[in-house]
């Protein structure tokens, strides 16, 4: 099959796409496994406004998996899970326990992310957290597994 079509959606009231290390990078570790960054945003910590660019990025840009970047704790602003289950048809809870799993190794603080994962038709939208080293360390955990994620939403059999 072809290479992911990925998007990337910084969630933070505070940062601009030229501080936004953590979205930059993900941006640069998905071009780096041949994937193509079809669109990359940055939106403030609004529920709405996090929802409707996950629509677009799926419906619109037709991207195979958004990552969402930031707003995943337990601030009061912080929105992006509920804004993902908003949009989403069904989660995929493995995605996010392997995630807490993986990342809890690391540092406990991350027991205090509600990161979810779930599809919205064919696009499956992952939260990751804002920062750069948690989300450059997200990402390690999931990337191996998105190309037969896209290819299982698609229809395709078990390889
Ligand atoms: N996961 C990993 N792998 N590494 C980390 O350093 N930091 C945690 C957690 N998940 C972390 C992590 C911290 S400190 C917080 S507050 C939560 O993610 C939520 O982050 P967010 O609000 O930026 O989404």
């Amino acid at each position: 099959m072809s290479e992911l079509r990925i998007a990337i959606l910084t969630c933070s009231d505070t940062r601009s796409p030229a501080e936004d290390t953590a979205g930059q990078a993900l941006k640069e570790l998905s071009t780096a496994r041949g994937w193509s960054v079809v669109e990359y945003r940055v939106c403030p910590d609004e529920h709405d406004v996090i929802a409707s660019a996950l629509v677009e990025m799926a419906d619109v840009f037709c991207a195979d998996v958004v990552f969402t970047c930031g707003g995943t704790g337990l601030g009061p602003r912080d929105v992006t899970p509920e804004a993902t289950l908003s949009v989403a048809g069904r989660a995929v809870p493995g995605i996010a326990e392997h995630i807490r799993a993986e990342s809890l190794r690391v540092t406990k603080r991350a027991m205090l992310s509600r990161a979810v994962a779930a599809q919205r038709g064919k696009t499956l939208i992952i939260n990751m957290p804002g920062s750069l080293k948690a989300a450059t360390e997200t990402f390690s955990f999931v990337a191996d597994q998105l190309e037969h994620a896209r290819d299982m939403a698609a229809g395709g059999g078990h390889g």
